[in-house]
């Protein structure tokens, strides 16, 4: 195979290109079919404002719709390369048509609707836990068969310190690819459970992709020397020359791939999929900042995290993906207790506000009956790590209300009470920052534990 030496610029703008045009639909589509929404009773009441306004909710189909659509007509820019050369007679390019790639691409594509099937059908009928979790693994299928035809890779390697007793490199086999369908179902489920205040599905999202594109663009092979040319207006010409030209000077290097074709192919595939999500994504955030106009619902959650586990596998990358979860696995372990049903969990998890003032608090989940020894024990642990406040009664000391269990009700817990908009910039900051920390444990903590 030749080696890729250059970006695909041409698809890379055309799917820039797709990215403003899927924020444009986005900001367009949603407050005009957010009516029709309401009167297909796809609606909800906003549990932190005193209004009883109907809300358009699910409104994720939308930005899904937009989504998909979009990835299906950029498929014949993703390789126009090849039509071009067919076009000009040059080489058999429809017999070097590198079928494989079209077959991830549609793979992809295909979880990704079954994800948006999922979430909009968990919209209407408030699917239950034990239902909804095996269908993501299943939506995998077709990512996982891709990814073994392509001669995905099971080996892990092994840190330094582990070595004496695994050696090297370790072969996960059948393992790695059940882990892989369960990151499906993680992606998906742990953005639903991290919401419910206005703008904090879409604003994850938006974070997490922006991150993913920054890790995809420092495997292109970027030029080493990259300039820029800024024509000057001919009346600021005497000023300050007739051309401005800007030049990163080897910065990005030869980037990380070293030009290695199936790398670029990768990422470039990553981008693909991660700059239309976040055109969207930008466009919805529009209409769900607070106060809300209009709420993602589950389909949104789904489809985006679908997303990711499709970009995370056929780039090659979950374990780099994973890092950018960082609050999300955070606030899927702390939720362990009421997900598994130690402690009971209420329908809404969501902090409680006081009208009055406009602030939340952090809301409590309570015992009808003495918690069991052992949800004593995790309730004990988890307040001294105070990730949890509970309430004893005065007279007999028994534990009779505990804060509910998300990052949330913690951030309340140990910070006070504040805002909606307060509290989704603090969790957005988190956000950002935890991005920060997977890069720097990637890039450079990894070198400690692994060679080079
Ligand atoms: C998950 C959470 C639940 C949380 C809910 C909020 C778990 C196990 N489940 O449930 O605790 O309360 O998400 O989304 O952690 N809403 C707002 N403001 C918003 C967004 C949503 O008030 O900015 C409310 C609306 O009433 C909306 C409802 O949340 O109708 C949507 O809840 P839904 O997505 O159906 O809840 P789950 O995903 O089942
Ligand atoms: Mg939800």
């Amino acid at each position: 195979r030749p080696l890729v030496t250059s970006v695909p610029l041409a698809a890379l703008g055309a799917s820039l290109g797709f990215s403003l045009l899927a924020f444009i639909s986005s900001i367009y589509l949603v407050p005009a079919l957010g009516p029709s929404f309401i009167k297909a009773g796809l609606k909800g009441r906003d549990l932190l404002k005193a209004s009883n306004a109907d809300i358009p909710e699910s409104m994720g189909l939308i930005c899904a719709s937009i989504y998909i659509l979009l990835l299906i007509l950029f498929i014949p820019f993703a390789f126009s390369r090849f039509l071009v050369e067919s076009y000009n007679g040059e080489g058999l390019s429809r017999m070097n048509f590198p079928l494989a790639q079209l077959s991830v691409y549609l793979s992809s594509i295909l979880s990704l609707l079954m994800a948006t099937l999922l979430g909009f059908i968990d919209d209407v009928f408030d699917v239950r836990w034990r239902h909804k979790l095996p269908i993501p693994l299943v939506a995998a299928i077709p990512l996982l068969l891709v990814y073994w035809a392509e001669g995905g890779n099971t080996h892990i390697v092994v840190p330094k310190f582990l070595r004496f007793i695994f050696g090297t490199v370790v072969n996960l086999g059948p393992l790695y690819y059940f882990y892989m369908s369960l990151l499906s179902t993680f992606s998906t489920n742990s953005i639903n459970i991290l919401a419910g205040i206005n703008g904090l599905e879409v604003s994850q999202t938006l974070i997490i992709a922006l991150s993913v594109c920054l890790n995809d663009a420092l495997y292109l092979p970027w030029p080493k020397e990259f300039t820029i040319h800024i024509p000057v207006p001919s009346f600021l010409a005497n000023i300050i020359g007739d051309r401005w030209t800007w030049t990163i000077g080897g910065i990005y290097g030869a980037g990380l791939a070293h030009g290695s074709k199936e790398l670029v192919e990768r990422h470039m595939l990553s981008l693909y999929f991660m700059l239309p999500l976040i055109g969207v994504c930008l466009g919805f955030m529009y209409h769900n900042w607070y106060p809300a106009r209009s709420f993602p619902g589950d389909t949104f959650c789904y489809f985006s995290g679908m997303a990711f586990a499709v970009v995370g596998i056929q780039g090659h990358f979950s374990k780099t993906l994973l890092l950018f979860f960082i609050p999300q696995i955070f606030n899927f372990l702390l939720s362990c207790p009421q997900l598994f049903g130690l402690v009971p969990c209420p329908r809404h998890r969501v902090p409680r506000v006081d009208l009055k003032t406009s602030l939340l608090y952090p809301s409590v989940t309570k015992f009808e009956k003495s918690p069991n020894q052992l949800t004593q024990l995790v309730l004990k642990i988890f307040s001294a790590l105070r990730f949890i406040r509970i309430e004893r009664d005065a007279k007999t000391g028994k534990i009779i209300s505990a804060t509910n269990f998300t990052i949330l009700n913690c951030v309340l817990v140990n910070v006070g009470p504040m805002t909606e908009r307060t509290l989704v910039c603090v969790i957005m900051s988190v956000q950002v920052f935890s991005s920060f920390c997977a890069f720097a444990i990637r890039y450079g903590l990894a070198g400690l534990v692994y060679d080079g």
